[in-house]
């Protein structure tokens, strides 16, 4: 994860999303551990522990695991419990993950597999599970190194109208649902225009750029803030 996005959930941490965090794949923990210091409420994640060649770990290697995951979110939530599920995220309906979280998840991030048809079930699943007004976080939607992210993102945001991207940037897409979006993009406006950070100078020239030209980026339909 790269630190500004730590920053990105920083300032959505910074408004009511409602509690619950889900993250679907979690490898060491390192974005968990941030999301578990910032939000709310109970804190799920979901990864299939395989080796490199997509077979489960043996049991003794999966509690190992779990260990340092649970260790890497002490480190920055202490007292924080989580819930880690083994499994196969395409495996999973909401079902079995909406007993985690009475009232859904207001923070969701998405970085499981990384071909379309997981990306496509995954962010159905996300969707299934948001709370109205959460924010889902996905990885790697435009990084070139897999492109399949972006193929599944592409294809379900063309079957699928429940939820629209309002950020893009530090190697993530963020969305909201449909209800919500105005909402989010004015708040990610917001965060541009009153950061004093060093790190928003770019994405100021590329607003200011883009007012001058009187033109606003989209995503399938919704406009987005650029960081950059
Ligand atoms: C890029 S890593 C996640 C990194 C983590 N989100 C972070 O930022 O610290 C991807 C993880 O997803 C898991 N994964 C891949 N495909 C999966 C699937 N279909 N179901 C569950 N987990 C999966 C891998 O085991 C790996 O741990």
């Amino acid at each position: 994860m790269l630190p500004d996005a730590a920053d990105l959930m920083k300032r959505i941490a910074s408004h009511d999303v409602g509690p619950g965090v889900l993250e679907l794949g979690v490898f060491k923990g390192k974005l968990l551990a941030v999301a578990a210091a910032l939000f709310a409420g109970p804190v799920v994640g979901v990864d299939a522990m395989w080796n490199g060649l997509n077979n489960p770990l043996e049991s003794a290697d999966i509690e190992d695991v779990k260990k340092l995951i649970r260790n890497n979110v002490a480190k920055l939530a202490p007292g924080v419990n989580i819930e880690i599920v083994v499994s196969d995220t395409t495996l999973l309906t909401p079902n079995d993950i909406s007993p985690l979280s009475a009232n859904g998840f207001g923070f969701i991030s998405v970085d499981a597999g990384h071909d379309p048809d997981p990306v496509v079930h995954d962010l159905g699943l996300a969707t299934e599970l948001l709370a109205p007004g959460g924010v889902i976080f996905l990885d790697d939607g435009f990084n070139s190194a897999c492109p399949g992210v972006g193929e599944g993102m592409f294809r379900f945001l063309s079957e699928d109208r429940r939820l629209k991207a309002f950020a893009t940037g530090y190697n993530k897409t963020l969305f909201t649902d449909s209800e919500s979006h105005s909402l989010w993009l004015s708040r990610a406006y917001e965060w541009v225009r009153s950061g004093e950070e060093p790190m928003f100078e770019r994405t100021r020239a590329q607003i200011s750029a883009n007012i001058a030209a009187r033109w606003a980026p989209t995503l399938c339909g919704s406009e987005i803030v650029p960081f950059v």
